[in-house]
């Protein structure tokens, strides 16, 4: 037997334990499980990259404005469906102020996390005209994205842009455009799982042929501002969060305060809808809906069955820290910084013992360093790369779960691993590495 971090017994009693087929193929929870009763039973701490949860706390500034809120008595009293002014105020503002992009307050509608702009997004986009009911994922990709269509029943299509960056976007991406049945097309950026962050020619790409075929362009924007290798703090000063909606009047934001704001237990997101899909009117929507406008039935339709709005007192708690980020007194992208350095500090672990950066580019620039890396190790897939790590007291997920086809990676989350346990991280990837030499 290999001398290994965790006593390999344990392990794999626990993995027998677990009745799971594969260890490898596993959902997210079901290693989560694993890898607690491992912990539990061996008494060792894993360092725990699987999940993607914030690991800063949440401001105060938005704290003290909700608990303000019910203190006034909100919790009673249903909220607009579509937001209260005050906060769609902010959120439009906001958006010229850090995106540079004009959008009216009535069109920025606070969302239950942004997983329900995303889910309501899916019911009604893939409505607007009946030949366009398919939806294109720009991969890798947040698993759940792809499940939320999976239980409406809509159709999606995808690739992994992996390779094709650049001008290569265009001809791929034209090609299931070209179809006709592409309603919208989304990706997250920067991307989860794989930080890659498109460029300013790909946006432009994507905007121009979305233009080009009606397709609704649905920019993920749940790292907001978290490209870290530029400073996008400053409100109403260039530069900007790169956004597709500098090229294109077709397109739905969804803006996250999850990570961006450390709010994630309250469930709050944006979703900004551009000016002119909001007007767009269309008669296949009423076989759904009462009105054929686009945002009147997103708002009064969809909003409305699904949640009848959002949570009264987070709308104040997000208000207030937008205004705050608006008016240059809270820099919520300092409050983030910390994951790009201990990214920095992790990968560079990483890369010294014999791993390899899966994602590593954005076309000629080195990736940044954010909430998210991804890795390989040579010989291996991403499936046996996570059994292997369970010996080593480390988790992450593998990226065949996000529609990566780079089936050796895995990604890794930087939210939850201490400082403190760096020494311990790096102790166990040089054993790792000396129990899988390379050059055998
Ligand atoms: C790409 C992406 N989109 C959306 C979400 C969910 O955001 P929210 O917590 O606002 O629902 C996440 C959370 O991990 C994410 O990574």
């Amino acid at each position: 037997m290999i001398d290994t971090p965790i006593p390999q017994d344990i392990v794999l009693k626990k993995i027998a334990e677990s009745n799971l087929p594969a260890v490898g193929k596993a959902s997210i929870r079901e290693t989560k499980r694993l890898i607690d009763e491992i912990e539990k039973e061996s008494g060792q701490k894993f360092i725990r990259m699987e999940m993607g949860v914030p690991g800063i706390p949440a401001s105060y500034i938005g704290v003290n404005a909700q608990i303000e809120a019910l203190k006034k008595g909100v919790a009673a009293i249903y909220p607009d469906i579509d937001g209260v002014p005050i906060l769609k105020a902010e959120i439009s503002r906001f958006v010229k102020l850090f995106l540079d992009v004009d959008v009216p307050a009535y069109n920025c509608i606070p969302t239950v996390g942004s997983m329900q702009g995303g889910f309501a997004c899916f019911m009604t986009v893939n409505r607007i005209h009946k030949e366009k009911n398919t939806t294109l994922f720009l991969d890798p990709g947040f698993p759940v994205h792809k499940q939320q269509c999976k239980v409406l029943g809509v159709p999606f299509e995808s690739f992994d842009v992996y390779n094709y960056r650049g001008d290569k976007l265009r001809d791929k991406l034209e090609s299931y455009l070209i179809k006709g049945n592409i309603s919208s097309l989304l990706y997250s950026n920067p991307n989860n799982p794989s930080w890659i962050c498109f460029t300013d020619k790909e946006l432009r790409i994507i905007a121009e042929l979305a233009n080009k075929y009606n397709v609704i362009v649905m920019e993920d924007l749940a790292y907001f501002c978290m490209d870290f290798r530029k400073d996008y703090s400053k409100p109403g000063v260039p530069p900007y969060q790169p956004s597709v909606a500098k090229y294109t009047d077709n397109f739905i934001l969804f803006i996250s305060s999850s990570k961006a704001f450390s709010y994630a237990g309250e469930r709050i997101g944006m979703m900004v809808i551009s000016d002119k899909l909001f007007n767009t009117s269309s008669p296949d929507l009423l076989k759904y809906y009462s009105s054929d406008m686009f945002g009147r039935a997103m708002i009064f339709g969809t909003v409305y069955s699904l949640s009848s709005g959002t949570s009264h007192s987070a709308q104040y708690a997000l208000a207030a820290m937008l205004k705050a980020a608006n008016e240059g007194s809270f820099n919520f992208v300092d409050s983030v910084k910390e994951y790009g350095e201990k990214a920095i500090i992790m990968k560079k672990m990483f890369t010294d013992n014999g791993f390899e950066i899966v994602y590593d580019k954005d076309e000629d620039l080195e990736l940044a360093d954010g909430f998210y890396f991804t890795i390989s190790y040579p010989g291996f897939t991403g499936e046996q790369l996570i059994e292997k790590f369970l010996y080593y007291g480390i988790s992450a997920i593998s990226l065949a779960i996000t529609g990566s086809e780079r089936l050796e990676g895995l990604r890794a989350c930087v939210s939850l691993v201490d400082r403190g346990q760096f020494p311990t991280l790096e102790s166990r990837l040089r054993k790792f590495n000396e129990n899988h030499p390379l050059n055998s």
